[in-house]
Parts: C-alpha cells; structure tokens; sequence
C-alpha cells in the first residue's frame, strides 16, 4: 500500500574522493532493507565509473558462485522474501527526476532514497541534487587535505544562498571514518574543535578503518560485509562500529 509519508532523500556525500561514500552507501543500506525492515532505492549518479551498478552484478556473481554467500541468500530469501533494492543508474543531472519516475511507478513508497554523487562539485547536476536532499553524511578521515577540502566546502555549501529550489530544512552531519583506534587522539580533538567552531554537526560515531572495507568480496570469503544483495553481520558491524553509526543514523533521520 502507498503511504503518503515521502521517501527521505539522503547522500552520502563529500568533495574528496575515496573516504568511503559509496561503500557507506552500500553498508547502511543493506543492513536497513535487509535486515530493519525499510524500503530502499539507490540512485546510482556516479558517471562514469558507476561504481554500486558493477557492484551488484559481482554481488550476484558471489551468490551463485560462492557457497557461503549462496546459503546466506537462500536463508535470506526464506526468511524475508523480499526482493534487493533497485540500484538505478543516471547522471547527477536526472537523479532527482529518475528517484521521482521510481516512486510514481512503485507500489511501495520508498523510506529512502539514497543519491551516490560524484566527488566533484562541480560536475554538472551535483550541487542542485544535493540541495534537495534531506540530509547530507560527509565521511572525514584524519587527514589535513581531506579535512580542510570538506570543511570548506560544507561551509561554503551550507552558506549558499536559500533558493526556492532548496530543501530548507536540509541538515549535513559530518563523521569520522577510516579510524585508526591506537593513535591520534589529540589530532582528532584539535580538528573536533575546529569542527565545532565552524558550527558543523558532527556524529559521534567513529567508523574504524578495517581491512574488511577494503576488500571486495572476490569469491572466497566465508563472511558478508560490503554487500548490495545481504546484510553486513552482526559481529563485522560491531568490530568496526557500523553498529552504532546505524543507530545514530537512525536517530537522526527520524526513519
Ligand atoms: N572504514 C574504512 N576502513 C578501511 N577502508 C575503508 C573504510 N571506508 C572506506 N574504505 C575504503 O576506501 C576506498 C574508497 O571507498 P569508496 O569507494 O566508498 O569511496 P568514495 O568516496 O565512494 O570514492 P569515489 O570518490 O571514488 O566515489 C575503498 O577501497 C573502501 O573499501
Ligand atoms: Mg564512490
């Protein structure tokens, strides 16, 4: 049945490349269609490489080939009966219109819409779809260049002029990723502070850097963590604190 609730737009989203949006992307929302009981669509607008929609076809390569992906899936498919998330594939430009082409024609309304934008502002359509989301997570890791590139263009972001076209009561929430947890705490205090200054909302969340991140499943893996098709486990998410960052999603964003 259609609610009359609208989807949540969200974008994990951030000026620097490589700091983790598209795997965020995949994490939280397989753990909240899989596992929690959400409906999700993914907008897929990271033209050309198009990361997520090649990520689903090698998911569904694991699920054929792999034993312990297969089971994972037939259990899965057993217990919730429910079909994987569409990963739609566009350019930044067409994201808003293909997520609004998506609702019209679907028989269940989304919870939320997950816009994967390419790192680059300035690439045609980035700046106006983010505009319209409702909230914006930006992953900083313990970098200078990647702390200063983010902060300032959050600052510069969030002091853009209130156009019609913009979703007022948009919120952006910065977090911590790739943590290293033996060292740098006194870095991550100093940038905190700055952070706090400028005004920016930051999670409270630290997301650990692990190898598991890393490693796209080849084939041989007898555990599920970045996944488009299952859930990341219970025991992975909480070794690398996505458990909590879940939580505080959640909290935030109201879902
Ligand atoms: N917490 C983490 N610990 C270790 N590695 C991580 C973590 N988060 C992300 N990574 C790794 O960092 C790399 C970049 O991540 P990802 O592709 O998600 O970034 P992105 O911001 O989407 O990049 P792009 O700008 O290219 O789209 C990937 O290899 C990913 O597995
Ligand atoms: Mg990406």
């Amino acid at each position: 049945m259609k609610t009359s609730k609208k989807p949540l737009k969200i974008s994990f989203s951030t000026q620097k490349g490589g700091v983790g949006k598209s795997t965020l992307t995949t994490l939280v929302a397989s753990v909240l269609h899989y596992r929690l009981g959400y409906n999700v669509v993914v907008i897929d607008c990271d033209f050309p490489q198009h990361s997520l929609t090649h990520m689903r076809e090698r998911d569904k390569n694991n699920i054929i080939q792999n034993e312990y992906h297969k089971k994972a899936a037939m259990k899965q498919f057993h217990n919730i009966n429910k079909k994987a998330y569409p990963i739609i594939k566009t350019k930044s430009q067409y994201a808003l219109d293909k997520a609004a082409e998506y609702e019209e024609k679907s028989p269940v309304t989304p919870d939320v819409i997950f816009f994967d934008l390419p790192g680059t502002a300035n690439t045609t359509g980035v700046l106006t779809t983010l505009k319209m989301m409702d909230f914006i997570f930006s992953p900083i890791t313990a970098d200078r260049l990647v702390v200063e590139s983010s902060l300032s263009f959050s600052k510069a972001f969030l002091e853009l002029p209130k156009t019609v076209e913009g979703n007022e009561k948009q919120e952006l929430w910065l977090f911590w990723n790739q943590v290293d947890g033996r060292e740098k705490t006194e870095l991550y205090a100093a940038y905190q502070n700055v952070i706090e200054a400028l005004k920016i909302p930051l999670m409270q969340t630290k997301i650990r850097d692990s190898k598991r991140f890393r490693k796209e499943t080849d084939g041989t893996e007898n555990y599920i963590f970045r996944s488009s098709l299952l859930p990341a486990e219970v025991n992975l998410l909480k070794a690398t604190r996505m458990n909590l960052f879940i939580y505080e999603f959640l909290k935030i964003t109201h879902l």
